[in-house]
């Protein structure tokens, strides 16, 4: 402690310069120890043949093997956070077996109480705060992996979708066959019982066709929509209500209902109305089943000619107002074409006073926005033969050509530039996702994006047998559905603070990317992530990207879900801020343990001629052509079932021949319906 040059004499004489080495020398310390955490993580010269051997494992394994192998993240030099801090992780129980095929925001049960008035009460009603589960939905018992694409084209396991009613009730249009443990699909369909193959062959003679998406509600033609996704096809749940379907404005180049029984003639042309909208210009409407054909089939369609002539006729004048051409009708199809501008529309509004053209309004809005009943304006044009919004290049150049909503700067602070960056910034991607999961091996099918921003990570995947669900919040500033849809990708905007609109384990691998610093302040994230859970199946992959304080979160929740994890660094080195988190869920399913009571209810019955949906209604007897659904309600621990059975069973003045395996199927014997749940047999006896 001597007076002159003491340590403590100089810090108090020069405090400045005692901060400034102070600055300096933990700066070094920390670079120093960054260096060496890079180093530890740096790939050595032959990390690339680790990187092969990885990709030759069995694909089962492989993402769960980078999960465990070296490609985990070591924090410990660099950052203050403990990964592996087990403590306080919340182990999530298994829901209730009954809720196996559980859809949130299209409950039947809460569906109920909803208006029925065009069909409200079968669009989205999402569970309160209050109403959500907070357990993990179970696979059903004996659960197996679905078959890999193509295969899955044809087959899918019984076990994973018990559901035998199409089999059953549209056994004449050959949908689908159960043959032992496993569902056909031999290729049929309502207006194709020679096979969807020659039905489809039939339009492509019309009009090209390329990639499709279906939608259907969760209705009496029960588990279609999950079909087609066990099947690998591209479907989510939705309906023609009274909302826009949640797509943008010109985004669909070919619509196409076969016998949907969707009242186009009625509220003033609505529902043609919102299909204008979400077709591009010179977009395809293509409608099959009644009215088209009538004069063939209006007998067994139970209606007059009168009445069949009448809709069709409304059918076409509305078609007309709204300045479709008709195309073609030809055999069982009617096609229209949208004009590729409005520019003879316009002048057409002398002659057709209604429907007008929509003032103010976003197109492209169509997150809870109700249907509207006026012709959604097209970009204008300088010549008459000019693509309103420009022209697409055709497929597979489109989709990497630049979208022209981007061209034409309509989406602020979008430009080619930044849609360029963002392709290549992808390539990298997908070629550093390929040494950590399975992804050229077959192992994925169905992929959702859940924050998509210009489609580059679907774009990116083309070369692969994969197809993606772009999802793009709604509402945002800088929505860019409508480029990803120019690019020739299908998508949907979705706000994850909600459960999305699809059946549980229906996605092979969830991308989420920096959709945490999205929604972590709007809503919770362990309810994000039950939900990614939910649509996750059994040894699907998550790849999170976020930053480290974000997917340590992230982590620490998916702990205690059964997925196994582990963070890795950005593709462009440990100093990036951005890590990836590479989680699998683990195979589980729900057990069916123990006998209980079974009693049964009707929840409704729904008349197709008319449409109506009534109800608690018990005149079953009084259908012609419809669906009567049953829920077989059980106590103890027993699992529930729903069932559904064609009405004109029942019906003695049947329009339709007798279907000759319903008996075994459903197990009818007289007025008694015999249903198997899970593990016992149950009988409701009717009337
Ligand atoms: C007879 S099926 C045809 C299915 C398939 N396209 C085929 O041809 O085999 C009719 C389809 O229309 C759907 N549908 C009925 N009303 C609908 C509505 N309002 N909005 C959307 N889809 C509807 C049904 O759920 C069903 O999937």
């Amino acid at each position: 402690m001597g007076k002159d040059g003491s340590p403590k004499q100089y810090y108090q004489f020069d405090p400045k310069r005692n901060r400034l080495s102070w600055i300096l020398g933990v700066s070094g310390l920390c670079i120093l120890s960054y260096i060496m955490g890079a180093w530890k993580n740096t790939p050595a010269p032959n990390q690339s043949e680790v990187y092969t051997k990885v990709d030759c494992k069995p694909p089962s394994d492989m993402a769960s093997s980078a999960i465990q192998s070296g490609f985990a993240l070591d924090f410990q030099s660099h950052h203050q956070i403990d990964l592996n801090n087990s403590e306080g992780v919340q182990e999530f129980q298994p829901c209730d077996l009954k809720f196996s095929e559980y859809t949130p925001c299209q409950d039947p049960v809460r569906g109920r109480k909803f208006d029925r008035n065009m069909l409200k009460y079968r669009e989205r009603h999402c569970p309160s705060k209050e109403e959500q589960l907070y357990c993990l939905i179970p696979a059903p018992p004996n659960y197996k992996a679905p078959f890999k694409w193509p295969q899955s084209r044809d087959y899918a396991w019984y076990d994973n979708i018990p559901h035998k009613e199409l089999s059953i009730e549209k056994a004449i249009q050959n949908w689908i066959q159960v043959e032992g443990d496993r569902f056909r699909f031999p290729g049929g369909g309502t207006m194709f019982p020679r096979g969807a193959d020659a039905y489809i062959d039939d339009i492509n003679e019309l009009i090209p066709l390329t990639n499709a998406m279906s939608f259907a509600p969760r209705d009496t033609h029960e588990a279609q929509v999950q079909f087609a996704l066990e099947r690998g096809v591209p479907a989510m749940i939705g309906i023609m209500a009274s909302q826009r379907i949640p797509y943008p404005a010109r985004a669909f180049d070919m619509a196409h209902c076969s016998r949907c029984l969707i009242p186009w003639h009625k509220f003033d042309g609505m529902y043609l109305i919102e299909v204008d909208r979400v077709l591009r210009p010179g977009g395809y409407w293509i409608l099959s089943g009644p009215p088209i054909r009538w004069k063939k089939y209006w007998r067994g369609w139970e209606r007059t000619q009168e009445d069949l002539k009448q809709e069709q006729d409304a059918i076409e004048d509305v078609a007309t107002r709204i300045c479709w051409k008709k195309v073609v009708e030809k055999d069982d199809l009617s096609i229209w074409q949208k004009p590729k501008n409005h520019m003879e529309c316009i002048q057409n509004r002398q002659t057709f006073k209604t429907p007008h053209i929509c003032q103010s309004d976003n197109p492209d809005m169509a997150w809870y926005q109700n249907m509207e009943k006026c012709i959604t304006p097209l970009p204008e044009v300088t010549s008459a033969d000019s693509v309103a919004g420009g022209a697409l290049e055709k497929w597979p150049k489109r989709a990497f050509a630049v979208p022209p909503r981007i061209s034409s700067g309509s989406i602020p602070s979008i430009d080619v530039e930044k849609f360029q960056k963002d392709n290549e910034i992808w390539r990298e991607r997908i070629a550093y996702y390929k040494h950590l999961i399975p992804l050229a091996q077959g192992r994925y099918r169905n992929i959702i994006d859940m924050n998509s921003y210009l489609g580059g990570f679907a774009a990116a995947l083309t070369k692969f047998p994969v197809w993606v669900m772009n999802v793009v919040p709604p509402n945002s500033d800088h929505d860019t559905l409508g480029a990803i849809y120019e690019r020739g990708f299908i998508g949907t905007y979705h706000d994850w603070c909600e459960a999305f609109s699809t059946y549980p384990r229906t996605y092979d691998l969830i991308h989420a990317s920096n959709v945490f610093s999205i929604y972590q302040d709007r809503c919770n994230v362990t309810h994000i992530l039950l939900e990614m859970d939910r649509i996750l199946r059994p040894e699907g992959t998550v790849i999170f990207r976020d930053t480290v304080e974000l997917l340590v979160k992230v982590k620490s929740i998916t702990d205690g879900m059964r997925w196994k994890s582990n963070i890795m660094d950005h593709e462009s080195g440990p100093f990036n801020p951005e890590k990836i988190l590479v989680a699998v869920k683990t195979y589980w399913t729900g057990e069916a343990k123990g006998d209980g009571l079974c009693s049964w209810t009707w929840i409704d019955h729904r008349d197709f001629i008319s449409g109506n949906l009534d109800f608690g209604d018990k005149s079953i007897r009084t259908a012609h052509f419809g669906i009567a659904r049953i829920e077989v309600q059980t106590k103890g621990i027993m699992t529930p079932e729903t069932g559904s059975v064609s009405s004109h069973w029942l019906s003695h003045a049947t329009p339709e021949p007798r279907l000759p395996n319903c008996r075994q199927s459903l197990g009818m014997i007289g007025r008694t319906f015999l249903f198997t749940t899970a593990n016992a047999a149950c009988t409701a006896v009717m009337f």
